[in-house]
């Protein structure tokens, strides 16, 4: 059987941020039964239609990336209970047809969510928005397992580095279900 593909998208442009330590988490998780890239995506200007075509480069690279890809997987913080508006302008590029004759490359994509944030809630609301946005652009997400890590601060030590002693057995339960999710076909 092929290895699977899989592409991260991290939420958070923060350097130390939790959820790109999350990410790199599930990367280790994951080891060597999917291969594992992270899209990068600083560079895509905000939208507007004035300069939608010609494609920016950087969202043709992304698209090229997505097309590739098995499944994307999300690690995303929630900014006032919601998805951060960097990762919806990166939705809103990808929710665009590439051409008249190729839709939209997040139509039956399989995405896994996770999230960790300083809160109590653990970005459970900020995930359930994306849901309804990713589902309206008829990606095949897999609610459940999602992972929710509250109080992120307390799973890191004093310089920031995330150990998620209390998350890991359910990043690792979520990493097997999602392999799980792109073979079923
Ligand atoms: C603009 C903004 C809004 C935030 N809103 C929330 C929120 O609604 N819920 C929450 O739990 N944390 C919220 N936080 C705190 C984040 O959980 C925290 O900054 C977290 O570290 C962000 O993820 P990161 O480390 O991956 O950047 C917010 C942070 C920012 C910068």
């Amino acid at each position: 059987m092929n290895k699977k593909k899989i592409v991260a998208i991290v939420g958070s442009f923060r350097r130390d941020s939790f959820n790109r330590q999350l990410a790199q988490k599930a990367q280790e998780v994951l080891g060597d039964r999917a291969e594992f890239e992270f899209i990068e995506y600083a560079d895509v200007p905000n939208m507007s239609q004035d300069i939608e075509f010609p494609t920016p480069e950087s969202v043709r690279r992304i698209r090229e990336q997505i097309k590739a890809a098995d499944g994307i997987w999300i690690f995303s913080p929630e900014y006032n209970h919601s998805y951060p508006g960097h990762l919806k302008n990166l939705i809103d590029w990808l929710s665009r047809p590439v051409s008249k004759e190729e839709r939209q490359v997040l139509s039956r994509k399989p995405i896994a969510i996770s999230g960790a944030s300083n809160g109590l809630g653990g970005t459970v609301t900020g995930q359930d928005l994306l849901v309804m946005l990713l589902s309206m652009l008829n990606a095949d997400v897999m609610n459940f397992p999602r992972l929710r890590v509250p109080n992120a601060q307390d799973q890191a030590d004093e310089n920031g580095v995330l150990h998620l002693k209390d998350s890991l057995p359910y990043l690792e339960k979520q990493a097997t279900a999602f392999l799980k999710y792109l073979d079923r076909g």
